[in-house]
């Protein structure tokens, strides 16, 4: 799932390793039928439970934004899809390490002894995470980044390009590293920090970060979601108002698509904002 920079990596990982690729799934329609490395794009997301039909049992969520990655990434899941690690062969993984589904490792990380890396982490070009660190799930680690020994990164955490970590360093979730940043001492949940050393700078935009759906019961971040078609203490307004203004795209797309076939008047508010 994807089409883009990270997409255009995972997939010569995925022919590295001897994966066949059926295509590319895409959001924009325009894309849809035009080539995209060796493949096709075949369709948009909402292609995927047909796809399921004809015997596609894994997807790879590939696109660099943490929070969009979880999301889909829960939906895949939902509908029953394995999600594969794609190792570049020049990567280095310790043999104790502990890799969640769906973690993508770009060509020469390095990712040592005791490390654990949760679901849906991306460790891009070349960066290292060294030992005993925590990288929990949906993480971005960006090209050359050096993690240094227990330091730990929260979930859909984007550390920028180049930046260094100081060992037992913690660092938040859905957090915003700016690129080369020198961070020597924790930083908090929901931030941008950059700099040298890092300094929290402002607020990153609050993030959906999964959904997850179990017959009509959607789940958002651990809350349930769908009761009458409200989210108890969500402030759809707000999170909409946040979510645009950090330039996501996710509100424009999600409203076209549930993948378990219901209207969008039947469907959870917080997924499809257009018709709450
Ligand atoms: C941090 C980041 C998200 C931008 O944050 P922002 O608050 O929107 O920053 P702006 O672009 O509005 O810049 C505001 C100021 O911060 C400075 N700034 C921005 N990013 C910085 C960084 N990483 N380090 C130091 N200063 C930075 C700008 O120079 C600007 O300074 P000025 O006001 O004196 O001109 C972005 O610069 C960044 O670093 N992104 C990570 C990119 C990355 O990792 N890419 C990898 C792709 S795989």
């Amino acid at each position: 799932m994807g089409a883009g920079g990270i997409a255009t990596v995972a997939y010569d990982i995925a022919v590295a390793r001897g994966f066949e690729v059926a295509g590319f799934l895409a959001d924009n329609p325009a894309r849809h039928g035009s080539t995209f490395r060796s493949g096709t794009v075949l369709g948009g997301f909402d292609l995927l439970p047909e796809l399921q039909k004809h015997g596609l049992a894994q997807a790879v969520v590939a696109f660099g934004n943490c929070a969009a990655r979880l999301k889909f990434a829960s939906l895949v899941r939902s509908l029953g899809f394995e999600m594969p690690n794609l190792v570049h062969p020049s990567a280095v993984v310790a043999p104790d390490v502990e890799l969640g589904p769906g973690a993508i490792l770009m060509p020469g990380a390095i990712v040592n002894a005791g490390a654990k890396v949760g679901a849906n982490v991306i460790m891009n070009t070349a960066c290292s995470v060294d030992h005993d660190c925590r990288v929990a799930e949906g993480a971005h680690i960006a090209p050359g980044v050096r993690i240094s020994g227990r330091v730990t990164i929260g979930r859909a955490t984007w550390v920028g390009v180049g930046s260094v970590v100081l060992e037992d360093v913690n660092i938040g979730a859905n957090a915003l590293i700016g690129a080369g940043s020198l961070v020597l001492k924790d930083i908090p949940d929901g931030v941008v920090a950059y700099g040298s050393p890092a300094k929290v700078v402002r607020p990153n935009a609050r993030l959906p970060l999964s959904v997850e759906r179990f017959g009509d019961t959607v789940i958002v971040d651990g809350k349930l979601c769908m009761e009458n078609g409200v989210i108890p203490g969500v402030d759809f307004a707000q999170l909409r108002a946040d979510t645009q203004a950090a330039g996501e795209t996710i509100w424009a797309t999600l409203p076209d698509w549930d993948p378990l076939g219901r209207s969008a008047e039947e469907a959870c508010p917080y997924c499809y904002p257009d018709v709450a």
